[in-house]
C-alpha cells in the first residue's frame, strides 16, 4: 500500500517536471534595420525563450535620455503582442530618441530585456540660414565669427570656401568642431566671402550657409602689438571610461608674429603617444583616446610668442559606470509589482542608490523602493 502510494507520488512529480514550465529569458533583441533617420520606419524585435515553453506575451517600454517614461501607445507605433514586434513609423528624433526595453512573459514568469538605443540621424536648418553678415577686423588681430548651433546627429561634414574655392585650416585660418570661423594675425588678403556648407552624410541632407563677409583695416606695422592671445579655448569633457572613445581639447590663436600652440598637464607638456594621445597640425588640437581614469585632470592650452605666454584650461572627468558590488536578488522585475532589493555599488562619481536622502528617483517605469 506504502509502496503504491510512493509510486503515485513519482508519477505525479514526474508530470508535474515535464508539465512544468520554465521563466523565459530574452533571446533576440534586434533593431532593423540599424541606421536610421527622420521620417523612416524601424522594427524592435523582442524573442524570448524557455525550456519547455513555446508561446509568450511581450510588451514594451521606453524612456527619452533622462529616464522619463514615453508613451508609446501612439498610432504611429505598432505592436504586436504574441511575437515581440514593435514597429515606429514616421520616426521623429524629437519624439522617439530614448532607450527601448521589452518584458517577455509565459506562465512561469517574466524577464526584462536590455535596453536598445534609439537616436534618429537628422539635419535641422538652422534659421536665417541664408543671412549674409559683415565682418571687419584690424589687421594683425582676430576674427572670429560663430554661427547658431547646429543640430545634426551624426556630427556633419561642413566644408569651407573663401571667394568660391575651397579653403582649409592654416596656422592662422580655424573652424572649430561645432562649424565656426576663427583668423589670428589677420591679413589685409583676408578681405573676401566666407562661407560653408553642412552636410549630414548618413541623411544626405545638407545646407549652405549665408556668406561672412571679411573687411580688413589695414595697419602700421608698429602699431601692431605682439601679445599672443586665444581666440578659442579648450572646453570641459566629460568621458566614460571604457566607453567613450576619444575626446578632442580645441585651442586656437592670435598674435604676432603667430603663437606656437602646445598642451600640458600637471606642469608636462603633452606629446604624441601612440593610442594615447594625438595632435593634429599647429597642435590646434589635443585627442585623449580611450580616455580612463588616470587621465582625468586640468588640461592646459599654452599660446607662446617670443618670450610670452598666455593659458586657457579645461578638465577632464572621466565617469566610472557603477558596477554592483552585491547583486540586487531578482533584479528583472516588472511595472506594477514590488520586490524587495539588497543591494550597494561602486563607482565614481560615487553613485547614489534611490532612497538615500541625495538620491534621485529611478525612471518612472518600473516604479521601484528601495529599502
Ligand atoms: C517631430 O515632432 C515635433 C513635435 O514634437 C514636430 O514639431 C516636428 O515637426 C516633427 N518632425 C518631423 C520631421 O516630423
Ligand atoms: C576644474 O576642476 C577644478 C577642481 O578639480 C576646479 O577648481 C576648476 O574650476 C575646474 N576648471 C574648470 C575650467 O571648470
Ligand atoms: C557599500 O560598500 C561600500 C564600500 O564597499 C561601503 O563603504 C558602504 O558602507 C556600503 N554601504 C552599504 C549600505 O552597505
Amino acid at each position: 500500500m506504502v509502496h503504491q502510494q510512493s509510486g503515485l507520488l513519482f508519477l505525479l512529480l514526474c508530470w508535474i517536471a515535464v508539465k512544468a514550465e520554465n521563466p523565459p529569458s530574452i533571446s533576440t533583441l534586434t533593431k532593423s534595420p540599424t541606421n536610421f533617420k527622420d521620417g523612416d520606419t524601424i522594427t524592435l524585435h523582442c524573442q524570448a525563450s524557455a525550456t519547455g515553453s513555446s508561446t509568450f506575451t511581450y510588451q514594451w517600454f521606453a524612456t527619452d535620455f533622462e529616464g522619463n517614461g514615453k508613451d508609446i501607445s501612439l498610432s504611429r507605433y505598432s505592436h504586436q503582442v504574441n511575437t515581440g514586434r514593435l514597429t515606429i513609423r514616421s520616426l521623429n528624433h524629437t519624439q522617439d530618441d530614448g532607450y527601448f526595453y521589452c518584458v517577455a512573459k509565459n506562465t512561469a514568469g517574466r524577464v526584462r530585456s536590455k535596453r536598445l538605443l534609439i537616436q534618429v540621424a537628422h539635419l535641422e536648418v538652422t534659421p536665417n540660414v541664408d543671412t549674409s553678415v559683415s565682418k571687419s577686423a584690424l589687421q594683425g588681430a582676430e576674427l572670429t565669427y560663430e554661427y547658431p548651433v547646429v543640430q545634426s546627429f551624426p556630427e556633419p561634414m561642413i566644408t569651407w570656401t573663401k571667394g568660391g574655392s575651397a579653403l582649409s585650416e592654416s596656422q592662422r585660418i580655424s573652424f572649430s568642431a561645432s562649424g565656426n570661423l576663427y583668423i589670428g594675425n589677420v591679413e589685409v588678403n583676408d578681405v573676401d566671402r566666407y562661407r560653408s556648407t553642412v552636410q549630414n552624410t548618413y541623411t544626405g541632407q545638407s545646407f549652405s550657409r549665408g556668406p561672412v563677409v571679411v573687411s580688413v583695416t589695414a595697419r602700421n606695422p608698429s602699431a601692431i602689438l605682439s601679445t599672443p592671445y586665444i581666440i578659442l579655448g579648450p572646453t570641459n569633457q566629460v568621458a566614460i571610461q571604457g566607453k567613450t572613445s576619444s575626446v578632442t581639447f580645441e585651442c586656437f590663436a592670435s598674435g604676432r608674429p603667430m603663437p606656437t600652440i602646445s598642451w600640458r598637464r600637471g606642469g608636462q607638456q603633452i606629446y604624441y603617444q601612440a593610442g594615447k594621445f594625438t595632435l593634429t597640425a599647429h597642435n590646434k588640437r589635443l585627442t585623449v583616446h580611450n580616455p580612463r581614469k588616470s587621465e582625468e585632470g586640468v588640461y592646459e592650452c599654452r599660446v607662446t610668442t617670443t618670450n610670452q605666454h598666455k593659458s586657457r584650461t579645461a578638465n577632464l572627468t572621466i565617469i566610472v559606470e557603477p558596477t554592483f558590488t552585491v547583486q540586487p536578488a531578482m533584479a528583472n522585475r516588472f511595472p506594477q509589482e514590488s520586490a524587495m532589493f539588497k543591494c550597494n555599488a561602486t563607482g565614481t562619481p560615487t553613485p547614489k542608490l534611490p532612497g538615500s536622502t541625495t538620491g534621485k528617483r529611478l525612471h518612472h517605469q518600473p516604479r521601484a523602493e528601495f529599502k
